[in-house]
Order: structure tokens, then C-alpha cells, then sequence
């Protein structure tokens, strides 16, 4: 798969199966993060790995998905398999400069996983101080993002925005995202 062919089959999956993701595949994800662009190459993120059922019990209810679905209650039954937990070192850079860091971080991640046949959750509508506790993480480090991995559970596809950006589930509990069209984004001067 090239880059190309993964940016465009990318879509964000909120239903995984519970096979474990191999340790291999993980580290890979993770090493994809560390080799990300970073503002003045600092490097202040660490990442934390969660596949423990029962941390990950702990942490579904920290989580919110898709805030367009409001009838989606989601099971944990097909909770990610894994987290990896998007944490941001203090002690190396204040953590309201690091969003770009994260941006590039977490879809490097994206995009990896995506090459090795895994559906990928950014998540940013996160409990983050209780998070925090129920990591037991040290002070220094503030949770910035999760990111959830696993087997897809769902197909994901994009269609050509109407009227409306958000996104929905069809019968089959696949999801739909509208995009804007390349005329509609490309500004010409
Ligand atoms: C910074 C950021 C935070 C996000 N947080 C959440 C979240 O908390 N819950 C969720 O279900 N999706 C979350 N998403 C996923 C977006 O909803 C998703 O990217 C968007 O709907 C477009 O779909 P696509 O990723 O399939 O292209 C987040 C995405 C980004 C970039």
C-alpha cells in the first residue's frame, strides 16, 4: 500500500474485534510517531500502550465517540483492542504548544496502521484528568490524545458533501463521511 492509497482509504473505525494486535505491529505504529515532524524537533510526546481488558474497561467510559451519532450507544464489545495513550512530557515543552506535535504524531500512526490492515480511533473527546489517575501516569505527563487500534469491525467510506458535514452509519454500521470536493479546498489566486 503506498501513502497515497492510505490516506485515501483512511477512515476513523469505531467498532473493532477483539483479536490482540501483535506487540510487532505495535511497536511499528509507535516507532512511525517517534520519526514524526516536531516543532523545533523537541520531541515531547511518549506514548503509552493499553490492551488489558480491564484497564481498557476503566477507560471506555472516559471515552465519547462520534458526537453526531446520538442514538450510537457503543458496546464495549467492540472497544479497541488497544489504546495507545498520546502523552505529552512537561518537563520537555508546555503542552498547549504541542497540537501540531500531535497532529503529525497521531496520523503518522494513522497511516501505519492503516498499511498493516488496522482501523485507527483518534480521540480527542477524552475525560483527561481521569485518564490521567487511571493510568497512574507521573505529573509531568499530560494526556493529550488516544488513539484506538484494532481489526476493523465496520467498512468506512467518503462521499461528496451536500449540504451537511456530518458524518453517519448505514444499516450495516458502516460509516459515511462527507468531504469537501478539491475545488471546494483549493483556494485560487
Ligand atoms: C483532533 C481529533 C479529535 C477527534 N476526536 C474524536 C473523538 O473524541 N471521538 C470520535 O468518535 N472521533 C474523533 N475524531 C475523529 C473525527 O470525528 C473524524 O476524523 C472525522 O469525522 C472525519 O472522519 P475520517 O477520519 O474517517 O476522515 C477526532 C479527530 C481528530 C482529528
Amino acid at each position: 500500500m503506498n501513502v497515497y492509497d492510505a490516506v485515501q482509504h483512511r477512515r476513523t473505525i469505531r467498532k473493532f474485534k477483539q483479536d490482540p494486535v501483535n506487540t510487532g505491529d505495535i511497536m511499528k505504529i509507535i516507532d512511525c510517531a517517534r520519526l514524526a515532524p516536531y516543532g523545533a524537533n523537541m520531541q515531547p510526546l511518549k506514548f503509552a500502550v493499553i490492551s488489558g481488558e480491564q484497564i481498557r474497561r476503566e477507560l471506555f467510559p472516559l471515552i465519547r465517540y462520534a458526537g453526531y451519532l446520538k442514538d450510537w450507544d457503543p458496546s464495549f464489545e467492540e472497544c479497541p483492542p488497544v489504546f495507545i495513550a498520546v502523552l505529552n512530557d512537561t518537563s520537555i515543552k508546555p503542552s498547549a504548544n504541542t497540537e501540531c506535535d500531535c497532529g503529525a504524531a497521531v496520523m503518522s500512526m494513522c497511516l501505519e496502521a492503516e498499511e498493516l490492515g488496522l482501523g485507527s480511533c483518534w480521540l480527542g473527546a477524552i475525560d483527561r484528568a481521569k485518564i490521567k489517575e487511571t493510568l497512574g501516569l507521573d505529573e509531568k505527563y499530560d494526556v493529550k490524545y488516544l488513539l484506538g487500534l484494532g481489526k476493523p469491525a465496520q467498512n468506512g467510506c467518503t462521499f461528496a458533501i451536500k449540504d451537511d458535514i456530518k458524518y453517519y452509519f448505514d444499516e450495516n454500521g458502516d460509516v459515511h463521511v462527507p468531504k469537501r470536493s478539491i475545488d471546494e479546498v483549493v483556494v485560487e489566486l
